[in-house]
């Protein structure tokens, strides 16, 4: 399934803050909207428009999966009022390196999942591809949490910014959501 996020001047979240972490910034926005992308259906006007794929999983393990499962808690929870959108562009040396080689930085060296993990039910998350959709980032990262749990997320992000796989990050904005 095709989802846009159409960054502009209306939609369900109210944009708190668009930062660039690495690389070019998307231009400020004051709200953001998703939506599936139908086929031949033409795009709502926005500022942006950033599309990705639900798509299979690349490198999580039996058992991770069933402790993803077993932990995680769905998007759209009433509570979970802030969000995050993180567009995320690789390097080309990391999608030079073999399948092995890259889940070997992103969890025996980085523990991406084992770290994430700890944050969860709180944070609920879906991940979007797009790089093979011809988008200008590889990843739209988003996460839905609680306002009580902001400080905890931003504790998880600079986690995971400080690990080897974040070394193949080339371009990054992090936008933070609010939804009334
Ligand atoms: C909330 C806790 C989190 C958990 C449990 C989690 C878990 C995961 C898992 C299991 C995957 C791999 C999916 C696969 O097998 O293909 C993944 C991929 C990814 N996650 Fe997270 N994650 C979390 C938070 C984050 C955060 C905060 C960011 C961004 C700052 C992030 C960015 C990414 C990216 C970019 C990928 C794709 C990596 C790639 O395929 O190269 N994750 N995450």
């Amino acid at each position: 399934m095709r989802f846009a996020f159409v960054g502009g001047k209306a939609g369900p979240w109210r944009v708190l803050s668009v930062t660039a972490v690495r690389g070019a910034s998307l231009t400020p926005v004051t709200h953001l909207d998703l939506y599936p992308v139908a086929a031949g259906k033409l795009s709502p006007c926005g500022e942006w428009q950033l599309e990705g794929l639900i798509s299979n999983l690349r490198y999580a393990t039996r058992s991770e999966v069933a402790n993803l499962k077993a932990a995680q808690e769905g998007l759209g929870r009433p509570a979970a009022r802030r969000a995050a959108l993180i567009p995320i562009k690789k390097s080309r040396e990391w999608w030079s390196l073999a399948q092995d080689e890259r889940r070997a930085i992103f969890e025996e060296t980085s523990h991406h999942t084992a770290i994430g993990l700890t944050y969860l039910p709180a944070v609920a998350r879906q991940l979007y591809h797009s790089r093979d959709i011809g988008q200008p980032f590889d990843f739209l990262t988003w996460f839905e949490y609680p306002p009580e749990h902001a400080e905890a997320f931003e504790d998880l992000v600079a986690r995971l910014r400080a690990t080897e796989e974040w070394a193949y990050v080339e371009r990054e904005v992090d936008l933070r959501l609010e939804r009334r």
